[in-house]
């Protein structure tokens, strides 16, 4: 399985017979290098309303007649736009084609700005995905929770994607107690550098994570993809 980073929190997963991608916010994105038309997947998760996130999933699930899941009033929203979808909420699982996706808690808003118009999308989320017997944990975007202990402890974690950008989400010492609570053997930070208001040294991560010893951080460029 691949792991592809398309920049701030999308990442597309390539599997045997599926491709999935999660948070394909693509266009304005200055960090991708892949147009939302060049995009072939089966299913597109979302982890909740902000453009950042929600982004170009409508169109490319409707591309590619993929299921959307999301929370389920995000879901709502985006069958409003005649895109299959399927809602859940935190603490549910389900099984797909693909493989098990989980809700997580993910301590952030939800809710897409028309305008000058909020409509509120739900609670924010992240996926535990488990897929071809590995297992992936999206945090979405979130502050630092006790909770990530029991996601660590019920989780043999391969990778867990984790914000680190600070001011929306969690900042880098906040994501290295993630990283303490959730022991993953790989941690891909993400939501970092898009914009100079989440700009960090990555480089801090990586070594902050080294002390840790139970993780390796592993920074990914954009359009580069880790194999597990
Ligand atoms: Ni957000
Ligand atoms: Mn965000």
């Amino acid at each position: 399985m691949k792991l592809v980073f398309h920049g701030h929190s999308c990442f597309e997963i390539c599997l045997a017979q599926d491709n999935i991608i999660i948070d394909p916010w693509l266009n304005n994105n200055p960090q991708a290098k892949v147009r939302p038309e060049e995009i072939n997947v089966s299913a597109v998760l979302v982890t909740h309303g902000h453009s950042d996130h929600l982004g170009d999933a409508i169109y490319i699930a409707r591309n590619n007649n993929a299921l959307l899941i999301a929370p389920f009033e995000l879901a709502s929203y985006c069958n409003n736009f005649g895109v299959r979808t399927h809602g859940m909420h935190i603490g549910g699982a389900n099984r797909f084609s693909f493989g098990k996706v989980k809700l997580t808690q993910a301590l952030h808003g939800s809710a897409v700005i028309e305008d000058k118009n909020i409509i509120y999308t739900g609670n924010p989320c992240g996926f535990i995905l488990e897929l071809e017997g590995k297992t992936v944990y999206h945090a979405g975007d979130t502050g630092l929770f006790g909770d990530m202990q029991l996601i660590g402890k019920n989780y043999n974690i391969d990778v867990a994607l984790l914000p680190i950008g600070d001011n929306f989400t969690m900042g880098i010492d906040d994501a290295v107690q993630a990283v303490e609570f959730l022991r993953p053997k790989v941690v891909i930070p993400m939501h970092y550098n898009t914009f100079s208001l989440i700009t960090q040294n990555v480089q801090e991560f990586v070594e902050k994570v080294k002390l840790c010893n139970c993780s390796e951080a592993i920074p990914l460029q954009s359009g580069n993809a880790f194999t597990l």
